[in-house]
């Protein structure tokens, strides 16, 4: 097989717990095909915060901005560090990765549901998640601002019926609560819907949350693209992902206009971290992802097709009630990819 005259240039951003295991594991997995890499690691996470003073460092900013694409493990984030905020969070308003999209689709596993194929796609940059929070002086009481704009609720409606349309999903629904926050989400609602219009071949239809949170449950195999705003899509994404498998195997992409960063959903499951038996098939699915991305849609279709492999030859990890560790999964990947050519 011929190597890739040139690299990809790819920021890996290991971050904390399992955030590096499960990094490694999808490494070996890229540096297994015939393409070429180079490889540039940065900081991120409270481990980058304890020796650099900040969770976020510039040159690792820097880093994202000047490559092709980043694959990012996970962060801890603890909740009582006084001024402590996410760096994912920033990393994602920094570079204006305002599109995260978050594939759910049935596996051949007893754990998951039949029939599932949607696709979540998250705002990414703005709703609660701007840290204009405060505190009163008596503790008494806590002020958060919600935040959306056209502008943002435009672009991630548009990403996601383009998405639609590319992955032959033919319903999008706009997810939201504007019988209640109807301002805000009231926005949302009206720019979302406005923008369906400019994809008239798409079956466009809208659903308050808490009626969605319910459906996915009772029919999940009803929806196609779920579009939404921040907070709702993070609550909805980690239990769309209950559906089919759990958290050890969702993967996702947060899209900008110029930059691309691949992930799993999970956290840095401090539990786990440590020990080699975190889950790599989620970190693997969101390198498929990246994959596709980078033009390599023939090698992330066969990723994705190994990493189905793996599951229904229970080659896999604990949580999918397997015996292989992280480093093992990734091995059983590999050896599908390439048994198959
Ligand atoms: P978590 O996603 O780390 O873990 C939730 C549950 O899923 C745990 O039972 C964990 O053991 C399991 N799990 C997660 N990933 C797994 C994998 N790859 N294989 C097998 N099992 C897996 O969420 P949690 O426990 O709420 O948060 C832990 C830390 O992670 C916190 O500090 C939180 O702030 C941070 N976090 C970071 C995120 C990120 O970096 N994008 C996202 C979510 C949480
Ligand atoms: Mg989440």
């Amino acid at each position: 097989m011929i190597r890739a005259a040139s690299a990809y240039r790819i920021a890996l951003l290991p971050g904390d717990g399992i955030g590096g295991e499960v990094l490694d594991a999808a490494v070996r997995v890229l540096e297994s095909l015939p393409l070429g890499w180079d490889w540039q690691t940065g900081e991120i996470g409270w481990g980058a915060y304890t020796r650099h003073g900040t969770p976020l460092p510039e040159e690792t900013l820097q880093l994202v901005q000047a490559c092709d694409a980043a694959l990012f493990g996970a962060v801890t984030t603890p909740p009582d560090v006084p001024g402590y905020r996410s760096p994912v969070v920033r990393l994602r308003q920094e570079l204006d990765l305002y599109a995260n999209i978050r594939p759910c689709r049935s596996i051949p596993h007893p754990a998951s549901r039949p029939g599932v194929n949607l696709i979540i796609v998250r705002e990414n940059t703005e709703d609660a998640y701007t840290g204009a929070e405060e505190l009163s002086a008596d503790g008494e009481t806590a002020l958060g601002q919600i935040r959306i704009t056209r502008r943002a609720s435009q672009r991630v409606m548009r990403a996601a019926c383009r998405l639609a349309e590319q992955r032959g999903l033919r319903r999008v629904t706009v997810v939201h609560k504007a019988n209640v926050l109807r301002q805000t989400s009231g926005l949302f609602r009206r720019t979302a819907l406005e923008t369906a219009a400019e994809f008239p071949d798409l079956q466009v239809d809208e659903m308050l949350v808490d009626t969605c949170a319910m459906e996915l449950i009772r029919a999940p195999e009803q929806f196609g693209v779920i579009v939404t705003t921040n907070l709702f899509g993070d609550i909805l994404s980690d239990e769309a992902s209950a559906l089919v498998g759990g958290l050890g195997l969702a993967c996702s992409a947060n899209l900008g206009e110029r930059h691309a960063v691949f992930e799993p959903v999970h956290g840095s499951a401090p539990g786990l971290a440590g020990r080699g038996v975190a889950n790599p098939l989620a970190m693997i699915g969101s390198a498929a992802l990246m994959l596709d991305f980078l033009g390599e849609g023939e090698w992330a279709a066969r990723l994705q097709a190994a990493v189905e492999a793996v599951i229904r030859a229970g080659q896999v990890t604990s949580d999918l009630g397997g015996k292989l560790t992280t480093q093992q999964t990734a091995e059983a990947v590999i050896q599908v990819i390439f048994s198959e050519q």
